[in-house]
């Protein structure tokens, strides 16, 4: 895994989105997995300033984002769904019937999970799969596990992320306990994957990514098997190291 050092948060946005507009710029119809939580939505403002000063277009640009909890409406303002309209989707020129999110409503999972691999089937292949760090080393809602999951599934959030997430609720209680997640094996089959952290809270799960064993205890470990991975992190991020 090639690893990046970013000054800041900022200058950690701005790197991983030169990344992001590289790949949209070399391959118009990418297809980008996308991801949510607080540390992508610095690159997410820089790729909408960007296209407004007219230097990227994501008219051709298709999207596939790993996760969405189950049960919330995607009119929920703590849906995935809701989070990247408002923070991407909605400032650029992408065409909404090409971005593909789990359907948090559908309630049998394995009718979402079967649909949601023809989805991803259907793509073709992620060109450049952009991650988070859960605090536990979870990617997507992959959770620290005995096996590597291979393709979609609903996951049982654990205790410490419904406590991660529980900041963007009103109370704990409204966090849900479920969500629907591409699997590790779809994420591994990326071309390039782009993991971003940023912050002291991310530095000892980035000492055990880095330093640690490939555990499914560790999720986001695997990724050091992967033939073209990047982690762009910041200094406080990679302060353990
Ligand atoms: C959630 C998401 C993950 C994300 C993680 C980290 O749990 N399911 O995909 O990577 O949060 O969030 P943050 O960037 O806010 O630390």
């Amino acid at each position: 895994m090639k690893i990046i050092a970013a000054k800041d948060y900022n200058d950690m946005s701005r790197k991983a989105a030169n990344i992001i507009s590289a790949q949209v710029i070399l391959k118009p119809d990418s297809v980008l997995g996308l991801a949510t939580g607080s540390t992508p939505i610095g690159a997410y403002k820089q790729l909408i300033e960007w296209y407004e000063k007219g230097d990227l277009d994501f008219s051709q640009v298709r999207t596939v984002n790993p996760d969405e909890y189950k049960g919330l409406t995607r009119d929920n303002d703590q849906s995935y769904y809701y989070f990247m309209r408002q923070n991407l989707f909605n400032h650029i020129n992408i065409d909404l019937a090409n971005t593909n999110i789990p359907d948090g409503m559908i309630e049998d999972p394995q009718e979402a999970c079967k649909a949601y691999d023809e989805v991803i089937k259907s793509l073709g292949g992620i060109d450049l799969q952009l991650l988070g760090l859960g605090n536990n080393g979870h990617i997507g809602f992959n959770e620290p596990d005995e096996i590597f999951t291979q393709g979609t599934n609903c996951a049982v959030l654990t205790e410490s992320t419904i406590q991660a997430n529980s900041r963007f609720f009103a109370t704990i209680d409204e966090v849900p306990k479920l969500a629907y997640t591409m699997g590790i094996g779809q994420i591994m089959s990326a071309e390039r994957v782009l993991v971003v952290a940023s912050g002291r809270a991310k530095a000892p799960i980035i000492k055990e990514i880095v330093e640690g064993p490939v555990t499914p205890r560790v999720p986001a470990s695997i990724l050091k098997f992967h033939k073209n991975a990047i982690l762009v992190a910041d200094e406080e991020a990679l302060s353990l190291l």
